[in-house]
C-alpha cells in the first residue's frame, strides 16, 4: 500500500459523507484556483449516494461553495445497462446529484453503457482525451471498494485489472455474470487526489489487507490503485477500520 496514504476514521457514514463533501468542495476551490476548472470522476455502489446527496443540499455549505458551473463530471466505471437501469451508476448519480446542482449538461461526461461494451470504453476513452488532451490528470477521483478489495471495475482476475496503456476498459465479470466499463490503473494513477470511501463490517477484512504494512493485500485491486502524483486518502468508518492495528487519525 502506498507509504504516503492517508487513513481517517470516522464514526459512521454520515459523519464519513460530511468529510467528504469537505474534502470535494477543497479540492474543487484549489482546483478552479489554479486552473479554472474542477474535473471530478464519481464512484459507483451505494456509500457515496450519502455524499452525493450532501452536496445537492442547497441549505449546506458545501453546496454553496462548490464552484458547479466550472465543474466537470465524470465516472469512475459503470455498469453495461442503460442511464435510466437501477443498477446505473449514472442513474443514482443523476438522481442524489446531477438532477439537484447547476452543473451545465455539457460538464457531464457519462459512459455511455447502452454501447456495446468495448464500444462504449472506445467512446468513453476519445472522450476523455478531448477534455484531458495528453495528461489526464483529474483533480478527484472517488472511488469505493467491495469486500473482495475491487475498486471502480476493476474486479480481481479480470483484464482490466491488467491494463497498461488505455485509460478505460470493458471487461467481463465472472463473479456478476456481467460487463462493466471502467477508468484502469494508468488514469487513476495520474489524478491529483484519490479518496476512498469505505463504511461496513463487510469491508473489514479487505480494508485491513489493504491497509496493513505487510504484503498480504498487495494482489487486491485496491492496493493497486497507487498515486504517481497526487495524495491518497481513505475515508473509513468505525466497522470497516475494526480490523486495523497501525495508528490512524480519528475523527
Ligand atoms: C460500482 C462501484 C464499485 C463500488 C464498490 C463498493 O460500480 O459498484 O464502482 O467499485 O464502489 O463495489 O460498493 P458499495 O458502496 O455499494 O459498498
Amino acid at each position: 500500500m502506498s507509504a504516503s496514504a492517508e487513513v481517517r476514521v470516522l464514526p459512521d457514514l454520515a459523519t464519513l459523507s460530511a468529510e467528504a463533501a469537505g474534502e470535494v468542495t477543497r479540492a474543487a476551490g484549489e482546483a478552479v484556483a489554479a486552473r479554472g476548472a474542477f474535473a471530478i470522476a464519481l464512484a459507483g455502489g451505494s456509500t457515496p449516494s450519502a455524499l452525493y446527496a450532501l452536496l445537492a443540499d442547497p441549505s449546506r455549505e458545501a453546496f454553496r461553495r462548490m464552484p458547479w458551473s466550472r465543474t466537470h463530471v465524470f465516472f469512475g466505471d459503470e455498469r453495461h445497462v442503460p442511464p435510466d437501469h437501477p443498477d446505473s451508476n449514472y442513474r443514482m448519480a443523476h438522481e442524489a446529484l446531477l438532477s439537484k446542482v447547476p452543473v451545465p449538461p455539457g460538464q457531464v461526461h457519462r459512459i455511455r453503457a447502452e454501447l456495446e461494451p468495448a464500444q462504449a470504453a472506445a467512446e468513453y476513452e476519445r472522450e476523455l482525451r478531448r477534455f484531458f488532451g495528453s495528461d489526464p490528470a483529474f483533480d478527484l477521483v472517488l472511488l469505493g471498494m467491495g469486500a473482495d478489495g475491487h475498486t471502480a471495475s476493476l474486479f480481481p482476475g479480470t483484464t482490466a485489472l491488467e491494463e497498461r496503456e488505455r485509460w478505460v476498459a470493458a471487461s467481463w465479470v465472472q463473479k456478476l455474470g456481467a460487463n462493466r466499463i471502467t477508468l484502469t490503473l494508468p488514469i487513476l494513477g495520474q489524478a491529483r487526489a484519490l479518496v476512498f470511501l469505505v463504511a461496513g463490517a463487510d469491508k473489514a477484512g479487505a480494508l485491513e489487507r489493504v491497509l496493513s504494512p505487510s504484503s498480504a493485500g498487495e494482489s487486491l485491486p485496491a492496493s493497486r490503485v497507487r498515486p504517481v502524483r497526487g495524495r491518497l486518502l481513505w475515508l473509513v468508518d468505525r466497522a470497516a477500520a475494526e480490523r486495523l492495528r497501525r495508528p490512524v487519525s480519528s475523527e
